[in-house]
């Protein structure tokens, strides 16, 4: 998947709106000359240039000289391919306007799905709808169970500027969604703003906001002006008559919130703030489900070995679900998947398990504890698929192959 913090640092460090690179391309017998935005340039360079610059493998790049005047210069392909759109410049996105187009969009954006995330059908369409739509968009569910992955899966599949903030991990909510007042002995007192302040203000932006629900309430607080379909404007200071930052037609928000899981460091979030979006509850993965998932991350793992994992997790899932049941918590997706890997790595079940899975449920209680009690579940797999087991399986498999 694409790193998005590192998508937003290169757009952000090549954010030179003067800046043209272009790469000439023959059609018939003309040789245009197109930047990275398909913006063309043919007319602004001579035919000789373009045609040398083809002819060279080189890239173009418009310069002023002293007096003013823009020349092109030849400068290397690699130029060209570095360039990337500025984040302002978002008019070539690619929403469909007309109705019907929308509803072929949605209707057939399953297709634009990672193979690699399990998610229903009904809920990646209603996903991709809300942000097509404009809607704010909450993703919530237990920790590990794909929230990050299917928000960041969104921005993958529309093609508009994107941007993440990750609040779960901000200690200065005021720094990361304004900015900063410096003091230096020249310039005096300035303020430098916080990246989330160019995020509202470039149209159609799509700005992830990770982990809301652990933000600090400062951060709420910021936010709820932000994301009132109402105000839609950002306060730089919370006095009375200051400044405001509208935010750009266009522009969605996602966010992640871990709502009524066992994290104690989950803040509750406030209800004004909850209401301010529509809801998208990632569905836990069924045994069969993460099952799939985990044959189609670790092909080379015995297939059966993975399905114990999946079977470990989703029994310890049902027992945190019901109500006498001896567990607060279950085994997430992300920790069978540190699970698959570690199988994948030659370790085994009892040994991933006990790395993984024990130091996640308290020892209180000895006997009576929640540990014990998923270390006895292990077992009963780790003994299940007892060398015997395993042994005949794969003898049997072994006939049928030969
Ligand atoms: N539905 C899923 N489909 C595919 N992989 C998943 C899914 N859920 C979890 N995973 C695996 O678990 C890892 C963690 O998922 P992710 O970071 O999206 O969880 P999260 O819900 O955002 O958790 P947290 O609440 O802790 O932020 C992913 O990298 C992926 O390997
Ligand atoms: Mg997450």
């Amino acid at each position: 998947m694409r790193d998005l913090e590192t998508i937003q640092s290169l757009k952000k460090g090549k954010n030179d709106m003067d800046k043209v690179i272009v790469k000439i391309e023959k059609s018939g017998n003309r040789y245009n000359a197109f930047d990275k935005d398909g913006n063309k340039f043919t007319s602004d360079i001579t035919t000789g240039a373009r045609k040398k610059a083809f002819m060279n493998g080189t890239a173009l790049e418009r310069r002023v000289n002293k007096s003013g005047r823009k020349y092109w210069w030849a400068v290397p392909m690699s130029e060209f391919e570095s360039t990337s759109a500025p984040v302002i410049d978002v008019s070539s996105v690619d929403v469909p306007t007309d109705h019907a187009e929308v509803m072929n969009f949605i209707h057939g954006s399953y297709d634009l799905k990672p193979q690699g995330l399990v998610m229903k059908e009904l809920k990646w369409k209603y996903l991709i709808r809300s942000a097509v739509r404009g809607k704010n968009i909450l993703m919530t569910g237990p920790a590990g169970c794909g929230k990050t992955m299917a928000a960041k899966s969104l921005v993958n599949s529309l093609d508009r500027a994107d941007f993440y903030f990750n609040l779960g991990a901000t200690q200065d909510p005021r720094a990361t969604l304004i900015g900063n007042t410096h003091f230096d002995k020249k310039k005096g007192t300035y303020f430098s703003e916080a990246l989330f302040v160019k995020a509202i203000q470039t149209p159609n932006a799509v700005i992830l906001l990770d982990e809301l629900s652990r933000a600090h309430p400062d951060a709420w607080n910021i936010l709820m002006t932000v994301l009132d379909s109402g105000q839609r404007y950002l306060r730089l200071d919370e006095g009375e008559g200051q400044e405001t930052i509208n935010v750009a037609e266009g522009v969605t928000f996602v966010a992640t919130a871990n709502v009524g899981n066992e994290y104690t460091s989950t803040r509750v979030m406030d209800k004004a703030l909850m209401d301010r979006f529509i809801i998208v509850e990632m569905d836990v993965l069924t045994a069969d489900e993460e099952h799939g998932l985990l044959n189609y991350m670790f092909p080379h793992v015995d297939s059966d070995l993975l399905k114990s994992v999946a079977e470990i997790a989703s029994s310890t899932r049902n027992e945190s679900k019901s109500e006498a049941g001896r567990l607060s918590a279950g085994i997430s997706t992300r920790t069978s998947v540190e699970i698959a890997g570690l199988l994948f790595d030659g370790f085994g079940l009892d040994e991933a398990a006990e790395v993984t899975v024990y130091p996640q449920f308290s020892d209180d209680g000895g006997l009576e504890s929640e540990r014990t009690y998923v270390k006895q579940l292990v077992q009963k797999y780790v003994s299940d698929g007892s060398s015997e087991d395993l042994f005949n399986e794969e003898e049997i498999s072994e006939a049928d192959m030969s």
